[in-house]
């Protein structure tokens, strides 16, 4: 018996497939991908940090040319891509984790296709003044290619062999921009009231769903991660009963487990370290507690954030069923085994860069750490969520 065994207790998705205990490992774009292609890095990062988890999320991965943030990121956008996406996938469930593949759009923040020339679009044509390129307005085309670039995507995921794959529909994404009465001013279906600017991310759902039960497998898992609020400064995109309202009519649709991502979502992560046990504003209720009105007891909800103790892993699956641990395992691939063999206190909660290379971290990923003022790259996550003790 250990304070922690609720952690090693398994979870049922909706769709009923068993995650082998409440552990995932956060998605992360490692910055790695050759061209949108896995790596060998990428694997052997992956290997360890998949063993011991119910279940493993890859970083996101476009789902066409022109949705691409990061240049090091994964693509699910080309049937090229299964090959590599399969050895990935297989690295991931070698330890019984379920293995599953984010998918994304970055909309008007892919710099990353510019850099290959492609077009870059999102919901309304409006100044961004901290990009220097154009981005067009989409046209109900552009909009259904989305929708079918994310079926495609999904195939792929399944002929890769991977167990489920994961929507972002969050973190200023396109799905997210869709959503956000600040990004999108559009008149037609998809913008305007919020029950028309929760239509793309629905719809692609929606496609998702369609496509998975086409493919013939119940067990193929399908997560929904969100952004629980979107402000900047006074300008609301949405605010958490927004999203309250998105997640309630993305259950009705259906999916398997929703992941709350505190990562973006000013008012919690501007001021303050945005941490798992945060209350929403005005309630004492935690994100798990505040949208389990939305999906109910059926649908697992996963929580994280500043986790770096088993202490914290296990206070984070009070209200929620699962905890999500990102930047921790980066320090510290072992973390989840150290808890069941009962080292807790041999996690490691700090590192150097030279302490980063040695547990397996990929290049791209290592000088994004190193990278100390931002400068090398598009996004730095060293800047936006540092790794603790790293100076
Ligand atoms: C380097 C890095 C890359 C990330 N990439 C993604 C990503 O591709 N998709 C995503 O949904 N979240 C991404 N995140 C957010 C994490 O999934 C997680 O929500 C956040 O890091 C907070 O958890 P933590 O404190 O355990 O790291 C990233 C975070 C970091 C540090």
């Amino acid at each position: 018996m250990s304070k922690y065994d609720k952690l090693f207790e398994p979870v049922t998705l909706a769709n009923g497939v068993q995650l082998k205990n409440r552990f995932m490992f956060a998605p992360m774009c490692d910055d790695s991908s050759d061209g949108g292609k896995v790596t060998d890095q990428q694997m052997r990062y992956m290997k360890p940090r998949a063993a011991h988890v119910g279940i493993a999320d890859t970083g996101y991965a476009y789902v066409n040319d022109s949705g691409i943030q990061l240049p090091g990121q994964l693509s699910a956008a080309h049937d090229s891509d299964v090959p590599g996406l399969s050895r990935l996938a297989t690295t991931m469930k070698i330890g019984g984790a379920k293995a599953i593949l984010q998918l994304s759009h970055a909309g008007r923040g892919a710099g990353g296709s510019v850099a290959k020339g492609e077009r870059v679009y999102a919901p309304s044509k409006l100044p961004f003044p901290w990009l220097n390129y154009d981005v067009d307005e989409m046209s109900k085309e552009d909009i259904q290619q989305v929708i079918n670039d994310y079926r495609e995507a999904t195939k792929r995921a399944i002929a890769a062999g991977f167990d489920g794959v994961e929507i972002h529909n969050c973190n200023h994404d396109l799905l997210q921009q869709f959503f956000s009465a600040s990004a999108n001013h559009r008149t037609d279906e998809y913008g305007g009231s919020r029950e028309k600017r929760m239509a793309l991310p629905l719809a692609v759902l929606r496609a998702v769903k369609e496509t998975v039960a086409a493919s013939g497998n119940p067990d193929f898992i399908i997560g929904w991660q969100i952004s629980p609020q979107e402000k900047h400064g006074d300008k609301l995109g949405y605010d958490v009963d927004d999203m309250l309202a998105q997640t309630d009519e993305a259950a009705k649709i259906g999916f398997d487990y929703l992941n709350i991502s505190l990562n973006l979502s000013a008012d919690y992560s501007n001021s303050v370290r945005p941490s798992y046990d945060i209350k929403v504003k005005g309630t004492d209720l935690s994100f798990p507690a505040y949208y389990r009105a939305a999906v109910g007891d059926r649908v697992p909800i996963f929580i994280g954030s500043n986790v770096l103790t088993a202490d914290d892993a296990l206070a984070a699956v009070t209200d929620a069923d699962g905890v999500y641990v990102g930047r921790e395992m980066l320090m510290d691939p072992d973390f989840v085994q150290k808890i069941a063999d009962g080292q807790a206190d041999e996690i490691i909660n700090t590192t150097t860069i030279e302490h980063l290379k040695e547990v397996g971290l990929p290049d791209g990923f290592v000088e994004n750490y190193a990278d100390t003022d931002g400068s090398s790259r598009v996004v730095s996550y060293r800047n936006g969520i540092p790794l603790p003790g790293l100076d």
